[in-house]
Protein backbone atom coordinates (compact mmCIF):
# COMPACT_ATOMS: atom_id res chain seq x y z
CA UNK A 1 0.00 0.00 0.00
CA UNK A 2 0.77 3.62 -0.91
CA UNK A 3 -0.39 6.47 0.78
CA UNK A 4 -1.34 9.68 -1.42
CA UNK A 5 -2.30 12.89 0.04
CA UNK A 6 -5.74 13.39 -0.85
CA UNK A 7 -7.70 15.33 1.51
CA UNK A 8 -5.94 18.86 1.81
CA UNK A 9 -6.13 20.94 5.69
CA UNK A 10 -8.90 23.32 4.80
CA UNK A 11 -11.22 20.55 3.25
CA UNK A 12 -10.32 18.41 6.66
CA UNK A 13 -11.06 21.52 8.78
CA UNK A 14 -14.28 22.13 6.83
CA UNK A 15 -16.05 18.95 6.46
CA UNK A 16 -15.28 17.97 10.38
CA UNK A 17 -16.90 21.40 11.08
CA UNK A 18 -19.71 21.14 8.64
CA UNK A 19 -20.38 17.24 9.77
CA UNK A 20 -20.62 18.06 13.52
CA UNK A 21 -22.72 21.29 12.71
CA UNK A 22 -24.81 19.43 10.23
CA UNK A 23 -25.77 16.98 13.16
CA UNK A 24 -26.32 19.80 15.84
CA UNK A 25 -28.72 21.51 12.86
CA UNK A 26 -30.73 18.66 12.62
CA UNK A 27 -31.27 17.71 16.20
CA UNK A 28 -32.05 21.44 17.42
CA UNK A 29 -34.35 21.67 13.61
CA UNK A 30 -36.41 18.79 15.03
CA UNK A 31 -36.75 20.47 18.14
CA UNK A 32 -37.71 23.75 16.86
CA UNK A 33 -40.32 21.50 14.27
CA UNK A 34 -41.44 19.13 16.48
CA UNK A 35 -42.07 21.50 19.66
CA UNK A 36 -43.78 19.05 22.46
CA UNK A 37 -43.04 16.08 20.46
CA UNK A 38 -39.45 16.25 20.92
CA UNK A 39 -38.08 17.46 24.11
CA UNK A 40 -34.25 17.46 24.00
CA UNK A 41 -33.88 21.35 25.48
CA UNK A 42 -36.20 24.45 25.65
CA UNK A 43 -37.50 25.82 21.98
CA UNK A 44 -35.75 29.30 22.32
CA UNK A 45 -32.56 27.51 23.13
CA UNK A 46 -33.11 25.10 20.15
CA UNK A 47 -33.63 28.45 18.08
CA UNK A 48 -30.68 30.55 19.06
CA UNK A 49 -28.48 27.47 18.97
CA UNK A 50 -30.03 26.54 15.39
CA UNK A 51 -29.55 30.18 14.46
CA UNK A 52 -25.89 30.07 15.88
CA UNK A 53 -24.38 27.34 14.28
CA UNK A 54 -26.36 28.22 11.23
CA UNK A 55 -23.79 31.46 10.55
CA UNK A 56 -20.96 29.22 11.71
CA UNK A 57 -21.04 26.46 9.08
CA UNK A 58 -22.30 29.52 6.43
CA UNK A 59 -18.76 30.91 7.35
CA UNK A 60 -17.32 27.30 7.14
CA UNK A 61 -18.80 26.88 3.67
CA UNK A 62 -16.49 29.52 2.44
CA UNK A 63 -13.45 28.12 3.18
CA UNK A 64 -14.42 24.94 1.47
CA UNK A 65 -15.26 27.22 -1.56
CA UNK A 66 -12.30 29.66 -1.66
CA UNK A 67 -9.74 26.94 -0.81
CA UNK A 68 -11.77 24.85 -4.46
CA UNK A 69 -11.58 28.17 -6.40
CA UNK A 70 -7.99 29.36 -5.52
CA UNK A 71 -6.70 25.59 -5.93
CA UNK A 72 -5.61 23.31 -8.72
CA UNK A 73 -7.38 20.75 -6.65
CA UNK A 74 -10.75 22.12 -8.40
CA UNK A 75 -9.57 19.17 -10.75
CA UNK A 76 -11.17 16.75 -8.60
CA UNK A 77 -14.54 18.40 -9.37
CA UNK A 78 -14.18 18.46 -13.01
CA UNK A 79 -16.93 16.95 -14.68
CA UNK A 80 -16.54 14.49 -17.16
CA UNK A 81 -17.88 16.26 -19.76
CA UNK A 82 -19.14 13.07 -21.98
CA UNK A 83 -22.98 12.31 -20.64
CA UNK A 84 -22.25 8.49 -21.59
CA UNK A 85 -19.17 8.05 -20.21
CA UNK A 86 -20.41 9.91 -16.51
CA UNK A 87 -23.51 7.48 -16.89
CA UNK A 88 -21.76 4.52 -17.44
CA UNK A 89 -19.12 4.93 -14.71
CA UNK A 90 -22.17 6.01 -12.45
CA UNK A 91 -23.47 2.38 -13.49
CA UNK A 92 -20.90 0.79 -12.81
CA UNK A 93 -19.93 2.06 -9.57
CA UNK A 94 -23.85 1.49 -8.38
CA UNK A 95 -23.49 -1.82 -9.67
CA UNK A 96 -20.16 -2.36 -7.50
CA UNK A 97 -22.43 -0.88 -4.44
CA UNK A 98 -25.57 -2.79 -4.78
CA UNK A 99 -24.11 -6.19 -6.00
CA UNK A 100 -20.00 -6.73 -6.70
CA UNK A 101 -19.20 -5.38 -3.18
CA UNK A 102 -21.09 -8.42 -1.53
CA UNK A 103 -19.06 -10.93 -3.99
CA UNK A 104 -15.96 -9.00 -2.98
CA UNK A 105 -15.51 -7.42 -6.47
CA UNK A 106 -12.82 -5.10 -6.79
CA UNK A 107 -14.14 -1.15 -6.55
CA UNK A 108 -14.21 -0.13 -9.82
CA UNK A 109 -13.01 3.20 -9.10
CA UNK A 110 -9.34 3.84 -8.44
CA UNK A 111 -8.30 7.04 -6.54
CA UNK A 112 -5.33 9.21 -7.90
CA UNK A 113 -4.67 12.40 -6.54
CA UNK A 114 -6.82 14.48 -8.91
CA UNK A 115 -9.25 11.83 -9.23
CA UNK A 116 -10.57 10.81 -5.47
CA UNK A 117 -14.02 11.04 -6.43
CA UNK A 118 -15.74 8.18 -8.14
CA UNK A 119 -18.60 9.20 -11.07
CA UNK A 120 -21.25 9.10 -8.31
CA UNK A 121 -19.27 10.58 -5.39
CA UNK A 122 -18.11 13.34 -8.03
CA UNK A 123 -21.93 14.67 -9.48
CA UNK A 124 -23.37 14.18 -5.56
CA UNK A 125 -21.02 16.38 -4.32
CA UNK A 126 -21.59 19.05 -6.76
CA UNK A 127 -25.12 18.81 -6.69
CA UNK A 128 -25.02 19.03 -2.69
CA UNK A 129 -22.32 21.66 -2.39
CA UNK A 130 -23.32 24.09 -5.05
CA UNK A 131 -26.77 23.82 -4.98
CA UNK A 132 -28.75 22.10 -1.65
CA UNK A 133 -26.28 23.56 0.58
CA UNK A 134 -25.93 27.19 -0.26
CA UNK A 135 -29.79 27.18 -1.07
CA UNK A 136 -30.38 26.02 2.85
CA UNK A 137 -27.99 28.45 3.85
CA UNK A 138 -29.84 30.90 2.50
CA UNK A 139 -33.35 29.97 2.99
CA UNK A 140 -32.10 29.84 6.26
CA UNK A 141 -30.93 33.29 6.52
CA UNK A 142 -34.45 34.54 5.42
CA UNK A 143 -36.10 32.45 8.16
CA UNK A 144 -33.63 33.43 10.38
CA UNK A 145 -35.21 37.27 10.25
CA UNK A 146 -38.53 36.96 8.21
CA UNK A 147 -39.03 41.00 8.77
CA UNK A 148 -35.80 41.94 7.39
CA UNK A 149 -36.02 40.04 4.36
CA UNK A 150 -39.95 40.40 3.95
CA UNK A 151 -39.32 41.64 0.15
CA UNK A 152 -37.02 38.69 -0.93
CA UNK A 153 -39.28 36.27 0.88
CA UNK A 154 -42.28 37.55 -1.31
CA UNK A 155 -40.27 37.27 -4.09
CA UNK A 156 -39.67 33.35 -3.43
CA UNK A 157 -43.84 33.42 -2.69
CA UNK A 158 -44.10 33.40 0.51
CA UNK A 159 -43.01 32.39 3.99
CA UNK A 160 -44.54 29.28 3.55
CA UNK A 161 -42.44 28.21 0.22
CA UNK A 162 -39.06 29.51 2.05
CA UNK A 163 -40.06 26.73 4.76
CA UNK A 164 -41.20 24.33 2.69
CA UNK A 165 -37.90 23.98 0.59
CA UNK A 166 -36.19 24.17 3.77
CA UNK A 167 -37.60 21.90 5.07
CA UNK A 168 -37.49 19.47 2.09
CA UNK A 169 -33.99 20.17 1.89
CA UNK A 170 -33.68 19.67 6.12
CA UNK A 171 -35.36 15.87 5.03
CA UNK A 172 -32.86 15.14 2.27
CA UNK A 173 -30.15 16.13 4.84
CA UNK A 174 -31.31 13.93 7.87
CA UNK A 175 -30.98 10.69 5.24
CA UNK A 176 -27.74 11.77 3.92
CA UNK A 177 -26.45 12.15 7.32
CA UNK A 178 -26.82 8.03 7.40
CA UNK A 179 -26.62 6.95 3.92
CA UNK A 180 -23.03 9.41 3.34
CA UNK A 181 -21.05 7.61 6.05
CA UNK A 182 -22.01 4.30 5.02
CA UNK A 183 -21.08 4.58 1.67
CA UNK A 184 -17.72 6.12 3.54
CA UNK A 185 -17.17 2.84 5.51
CA UNK A 186 -16.68 0.90 2.32
CA UNK A 187 -12.74 1.41 2.01
CA UNK A 188 -10.68 -1.23 1.81
CA UNK A 189 -11.03 -1.13 5.53
CA UNK A 190 -14.16 -0.01 7.37
CA UNK A 191 -12.29 2.95 8.49
CA UNK A 192 -10.02 3.71 5.64
CA UNK A 193 -11.71 6.67 4.19
CA UNK A 194 -13.10 8.12 7.95
CA UNK A 195 -8.89 8.02 8.60
CA UNK A 196 -8.00 9.32 5.37
CA UNK A 197 -10.54 12.46 6.05
CA UNK A 198 -8.37 12.95 9.36
CA UNK A 199 -4.95 12.30 8.15
CA UNK A 200 -5.49 13.87 4.59
CA UNK A 201 -3.51 10.30 3.40
CA UNK A 202 -5.79 7.28 1.71
CA UNK A 203 -3.94 4.43 1.24
CA UNK A 204 -4.00 2.99 -2.04
CA UNK A 205 -2.55 -0.10 -4.10
CA UNK A 206 1.45 -0.04 -4.69
CA UNK A 207 0.66 0.44 -8.90
CA UNK A 208 -2.14 2.84 -8.36
CA UNK A 209 -1.38 6.40 -10.24
CA UNK A 210 -0.11 9.02 -8.14
C1 LIG B 1 -21.27 12.09 10.51
C2 LIG B 1 -21.12 12.84 9.46
C3 LIG B 1 -20.17 12.61 8.31
C4 LIG B 1 -19.19 11.66 8.12
C5 LIG B 1 -18.81 10.51 9.04
C6 LIG B 1 -18.57 11.92 6.83
C7 LIG B 1 -17.54 11.20 6.24
C8 LIG B 1 -16.87 11.53 5.07
C9 LIG B 1 -15.73 10.84 4.51
C10 LIG B 1 -15.08 9.62 5.14
C11 LIG B 1 -15.36 11.49 3.37
C12 LIG B 1 -14.17 11.09 2.48
C13 LIG B 1 -14.50 10.81 1.08
C14 LIG B 1 -15.64 9.90 0.87
O1 LIG B 1 -15.58 8.75 1.30
O2 LIG B 1 -16.65 10.34 0.29
C15 LIG B 1 -16.27 12.58 3.18
C16 LIG B 1 -16.21 13.50 2.14
C17 LIG B 1 -17.14 14.49 1.91
N1 LIG B 1 -18.25 14.75 2.68
FE1 LIG B 1 -18.71 13.89 4.45
N2 LIG B 1 -19.17 13.03 6.29
C18 LIG B 1 -20.16 13.46 7.16
C19 LIG B 1 -21.00 14.54 6.96
C20 LIG B 1 -21.08 15.30 5.81
C21 LIG B 1 -22.05 16.34 5.56
C22 LIG B 1 -23.16 16.74 6.53
C23 LIG B 1 -21.78 16.85 4.32
C24 LIG B 1 -22.48 17.93 3.54
C25 LIG B 1 -23.50 18.60 3.92
C26 LIG B 1 -20.65 16.13 3.79
C27 LIG B 1 -20.10 16.36 2.55
C28 LIG B 1 -18.94 15.78 2.09
C29 LIG B 1 -18.25 16.20 0.88
C30 LIG B 1 -18.68 17.32 -0.08
C31 LIG B 1 -17.10 15.42 0.78
C32 LIG B 1 -15.99 15.56 -0.25
C33 LIG B 1 -15.07 16.63 0.29
C34 LIG B 1 -13.99 17.11 -0.67
O3 LIG B 1 -12.97 16.45 -0.72
O4 LIG B 1 -14.21 18.11 -1.35
N3 LIG B 1 -20.24 15.20 4.72
N4 LIG B 1 -17.19 12.58 4.23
Amino acid sequence: MQKLYVHPLPVRIWHWTNAFGFIFMIVTGLQIRYVGLINLMSFKTAVVAHNMIGFVLIANFFIWFLFYLFSDKIKVYHPELSPLKHFQASFRQLKYYGYGIFRGDPNPHHVSAYEKFNAMQSMTYQVIMLMLVPIQFFTGLLLWDVQRFSAAIELFGGVRIVDTIHVLIFIFFAGFIFVHPYLGSLGHTRMAHFKAMVTGYEEVEDDAKP
